[in-house]
């Protein structure tokens, strides 16, 4: 699949990038800044063995049949309005946590109650919006050799959508839950700040949830 990765120059988008491309997909690297995704992408290649390609997030997403957005939440409207028009009709993955630096710990409940709802109602119901991949460590994502034991809650208003990310999320090396509904982004997002406390007491790097109780080959 084309995969466009808007801020794919940053550790989440470092990671996925990578571990995506080496699953065999045609991953595009966006930046703010064309050359600095174009350079990104080519660093990325290199220390991994991959080929990516680069450019700027318009350009990312012209590129992708879907669009993952890895960008703090500080930016997260202006990088929604800057990729508005160049996203219609694709599938979207919002993976981002409206945390409030410096009090990463506490959950933020951000005006539109959640990031990904804020995302959808800037983009309008005809876009297939969907959250997932909070609970995820830069870190692990971007370390081949690390084996995850962890799953990816994924939930979006549209459920092929989710399908198919469930699907892209198993290239990862990670299994992908069928979470639900869009709104349900607010107890997804709400999630992290407490995994980040968890870290921080059992001095822990990521630590992850595991749904149980549901078949594995589901
Ligand atoms: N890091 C983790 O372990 C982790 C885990 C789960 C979820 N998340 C979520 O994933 C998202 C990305 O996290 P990250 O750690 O990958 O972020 P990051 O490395 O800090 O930033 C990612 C990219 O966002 C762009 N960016 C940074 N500041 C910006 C600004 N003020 N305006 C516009 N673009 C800006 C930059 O790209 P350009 O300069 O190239 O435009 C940057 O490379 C966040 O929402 C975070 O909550 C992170």
């Amino acid at each position: 699949m084309k995969i466009g990765i808007v801020g794919g120059t940053g550790r989440e988008g470092r990671g996925l990038g990578v571990r995506w491309a080496k699953a065999g997909h045609d991953v595009f690297i966006g930046s703010r800044k064309a050359d600095k995704g174009v350079a990104k992408a080519a660093e990325f290649s290199e220390e991994f063995g991959v080929a990516l390609q680069g450019g700027d997030n318009v350009a990312a997403c012209n590129h992708a049949d879907l669009v993952i957005v890895t960008v703090p939440y500080s930016a997260h409207r202006p990088t929604f309005e800057s990729i508005k028009d160049a996203v219609g009709g694709k599938v979207i993955v919002d993976i981002t946590v409206p945390i409030k630096p410096p009090k990463v710990r506490s959950v933020n409940l951000p005006e539109g109650q959640s990031a990904a709802l804020e995302a959808q109602a800037l983009l309008g119901e005809g876009v297939r919006l969907v959250a997932a991949l909070h609970h995820i460590s830069s870190e692990h994502l971007s370390d081949p050799e690390h084996t995850f034991d962890c799953d990816v809650l994924v939930c979006g208003d549209d459920k092929e959508a989710r399908a198919a990310v469930i699907a892209l999320i198993s290239d990862l090396g990670l299994r992908g839950v069928d979470a639900g509904v869009l709104k349900n982004a607010i107890a997804l997002e709400s999630l992290t700040p407490v995994l980040l406390h968890i870290n921080r007491r059992y001095k822990s790097v990521g630590s992850g949830i595991r749904i149980t109780g549901i078949p594995e080959t589901e």
